[in-house]
């Protein structure tokens, strides 16, 4: 019999630097049969990240990058991202800020996810500062990298309510469930546009 073959998965990276929540659930996501990627290098710059357990577990091809100088530890990523023919990388707690001369390769398909409602707090400790505002809401986003530290155009914001007993713990929680709900979303979208 015919076998019926689907459209084809575009080809991802993904890469981190400590727990890797989203990672292990961006795998999960890439298994599903409607699944448009198919993860084919994950990229870590810390040798010790607990994220690593999860795709060697799922035996996906995972690297280590040195980083002791940020050109050369690019330029070996490129290179490898070129041999698996990786067509979208996905930042999932990447520590590191990638070049303009990366980011220009790889322009308009480099997602980011951020534990905020962008633009406002971009950068570390997000839920400390959004309690310590008293803010009402937060919440996560899915945005294209660009030069500019969590500035590049948004795909998708998931919006929550801050309530009075949170705390940065509790309230970091929650925002990474919906972290989980919202970048196979953002990755759909944008694959829908390619
Ligand atoms: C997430 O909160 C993500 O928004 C931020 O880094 C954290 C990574 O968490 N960029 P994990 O490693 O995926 O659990």
């Amino acid at each position: 019999m015919k076998k019926l073959i689907g459209p084809k998965k575009i080809k991802t990276s993904i890469f981190i630097s400590g727990t890797g929540s989203n990672l292990k659930n961006l795998i999960n996501f890439s298994k599903k049969k409607n699944s448009p990627i198919n993860i084919v290098l994950v990229v870590s710059d810390n040798k010790n990240a607990k994220g690593l357990n999860f795709s060697k577990k799922k035996k996906i091809d995972t690297k280590i990058y040195q980083y002791t100088s940020r050109i050369s530890s690019e330029n070996k990523i490129l290179k490898d991202l070129n041999k698996k023919k990786a067509k979208l990388i996905c930042l999932a707690g990447f520590m590191k800020i990638l070049s303009k001369n990366f980011i220009r390769k790889f322009n308009g398909k480099i997602l980011n996810i951020h534990p905020s409602l962008l633009p406002k707090y971009k950068g570390l400790n997000t839920h400390k500062r959004a309690i310590e505002n008293n803010e009402i809401f937060s919440g996560c986003t899915v945005h294209l990298v660009n030069s500019k530290l969590d500035s590049g155009k948004i795909i998708l914001q998931k919006k929550i309510r801050i309530s009075k007993r949170d705390n940065y713990k509790t309230l970091g929680k929650k925002v990474l469930k919906q972290e989980h709900l919202l970048y196979p979303r953002a990755i759909k979208k944008i694959i829908s546009n390619y």
